[in-house]
């Protein structure tokens, strides 16, 4: 008889059929810096999440380096915000000060991903410049989006995470930085990215208020044949990588794109995600540990080579503890 129950017989068995890994060097730890904080908070909906301050972030780092988690995506938090979303791109601004300072710490030690989007600096929210109708101006934006690849860039950026959804954004920046000198810059591209109620504790992180939605930028989840559209646009227009967000309602996005990307494929598990497990295990509804493998490994198993998440530095520290 075929007994398929035979390859499940013994955890060395198990270990030696198994056709996923999840190492630390797989994972992305997204990191927010607040402007003006005195003492660490916590994000409201998302416990074990900190708003670091300008200072506190750079020992939390050294934890990364010390668990082998190759990447940190940086997310900044500023004291003033604008219509044009001013502080993205001051050369002195937040964000720049995080990125100009890990690079002076830590060298090539971890990959520096800076957010480039402008929604946590634009009093209305959105991830560009609005037009005299209230809409998103897709051209007038990725000028300011150019300005921001420089100065992060200048900062030290090994690569920039292009969240905004605008159209042409990672050709007019590629375009930018390579003429600036900044050819070594990589583009980390959000290239398929669906406009999603599971960003909702982000905003608390990034105390970012927005007014609407962002349907007329992001993609509606309906669909699933856009995203190869949207990561064929990222990758001629010079994407070093290609990201999906989210993840875990996206597999067959993820999986999709993973068979069809000539570039790394990331996943971002986002701060929904995160949300929902904690406070079902806060509640005692699942074995949180558990669940947060499961979850992680099936979006390895569906294609992706990286996966941005919040649990990335424990995940590591658990993976290397558990080994023998
Ligand atoms: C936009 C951005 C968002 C997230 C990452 N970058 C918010 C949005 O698009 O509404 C969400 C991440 C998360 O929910 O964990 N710059």
């Amino acid at each position: 008889m075929i007994r398929p129950r035979r390859l499940r017989s013994s955890y060395q068995m198990r270990e030696m059929v198994a056709e996923t890994t999840l190492l630390p060097q797989h994972l992305i730890q997204p990191v927010f810096v607040r402007e003006g904080l005195t003492g660490t908070r916590e994000i409201a909906g998302m416990p074990g999440v900190l708003q670091h301050t300008e200072e506190s972030y750079l020992d939390y780092l050294e934890e990364l380096v010390v668990a082998k988690v190759p990447s940190v995506m940086f997310f900044a938090v500023p004291e003033l915000r604008d219509e044009l979303g001013s502080e993205a791109y001051n050369p002195d601004g937040i964000l720049t000060r995080v990125v100009r300072s890990t690079r002076e710490r830590f060298g090539d030690s971890l990959v520096i991903i800076a957010d480039l989007c402008l929604d946590e600096f634009t009093s209305h929210g959105h991830c560009g410049v609005l037009d005299n109708n209230g809409v998103v101006d897709n051209d007038a934006t990725l000028e300011l989006y150019c300005k921001m690849a420089e100065v992060l860039s200048e900062a030290g950026a090994h690569m920039l995470g292009t969240s905004g959804m605008m159209d042409g954004q990672v050709g007019a920046i590629r375009k930018s930085l390579d003429s600036a000198d900044h050819v070594d810059v990589g583009i980390l591209a959000y290239a398929a990215k669906y406009a999603s109620a599971f960003y909702g504790p982000f905003r608390n992180a990034v105390e970012s208020e927005l007014d609407g939605d962002r349907k007329t930028y992001q993609q509606d989840y309906r669909n699933r044949k856009e995203s190869l559209r949207e990561v064929e646009l990222d990758i001629e227009q010079g994407a070093d990588i290609v990201m999906v967000k989210p993840a875990m309602s996206y597999l067959d996005i993820v999986a999709d794109v993973a068979k069809n990307s000539s570039v790394p494929v990331a996943a971002y598990v986002v701060s929904g995600e995160y949300a929902m497990v904690e406070a079902a295990a806060a509640a005692g509804l699942i074995d949180r540990l558990p669940v947060i493998f499961e979850m992680l490994y099936s979006v390895r198993r569906a294609g992706a080579q990286i996966i941005c998440t919040y649990w990335a530095l424990e995940i590591a520290r658990e993976i290397e503890s558990r080994k023998f």
